[in-house]
């Protein structure tokens, strides 16, 4: 499974980079609105610093203009995903872009039919909303199971990218279905890493450790 980070934070995009934890970045405009930067600006920045593909959504509402800001967003750099979101204009911008040789999400999908459409649409990325449909007390995880068997069924090679994450535990209920990718914000990717036994375990060995009087160094 891929991990794209859910972000417009330099920083943390660099740190988790170092850390080799990334294959790539989601942006929206509320994540570039938090970032208190300009979309462009920030955008070349992160493409920059990441290998991977960089999302970056257009606003426009309509098929047409969708599409001249998804050319204008792929100027930034040739790793941009233009993200557009999952109606019916978005699916005809998705079905143009990609024929054009461009990687396109489409995003804000809470449905298996909407996923259906974008694969149908030859949608490289397709981001259902876990944690949206948690808030509705609808389980997230059920969608990423319900398009994970659909895809399957037809052979589409639109990857399910599980989005909206809000926790460790939607990390590997997405690994376990089998998305293809996961975006999380920094804390969550790092939070993966944590386990109490682990602290425990470590603190007891540099306690023993420390009686032993050595050095490894
Ligand atoms: C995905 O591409 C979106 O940017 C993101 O996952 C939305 O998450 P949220 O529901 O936490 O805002």
């Amino acid at each position: 499974m891929k991990f794209f980070v859910d972000t417009a934070d330099t920083d943390a995009i660099r740190d988790l980079n170092e850390l080799n934890l990334i294959d790539g970045v989601t942006t929206n405009p509320s994540l570039i609105m938090k970032a208190g930067r300009d979309i462009k600006e920030v955008t070349k920045e992160i493409c920059d610093m990441v290998d991977g593909p960089v999302s970056a959504e257009t606003v426009a509402l309509d098929a047409e203009g969708m599409i001249n800001e998804g050319h204008e967003l792929k100027k930034i750099a040739d790793n941009i995903a233009i993200k557009v979101p999952l109606t019916l204009d978005g699916l005809k911008a998705c079905k143009h872009l990609t024929d054009e040789g461009h990687m396109v999400n489409v995003t804000l999908c809470f449905s298996a039919n909407q996923a259906l459409l974008a694969a149908k649409a030859g949608a490289t990325f397709i981001s259902p909303f876990i944690g949206r449909l948690d808030d509705l007390n609808i389980d997230g995880m059920d969608l990423i199971q319900d398009i994970r068997t659909i895809y399957d069924n037809y052979g589409f090679e639109t990857q399910i990218l599980a989005a909206s994450i809000r926790t460790a535990n939607h990390m590997k209920e997405a690994a376990l279905i089998g998305a293809d990718v996961a975006t999380a914000p920094p804390a969550v990717i790092k939070s993966m890493a944590n386990h109490v036994m682990t602290d425990k375990g470590i603190d007891a060995f540099l306690k023993d450790w420390e009686k032993t009087g050595q050095k490894i160094l």
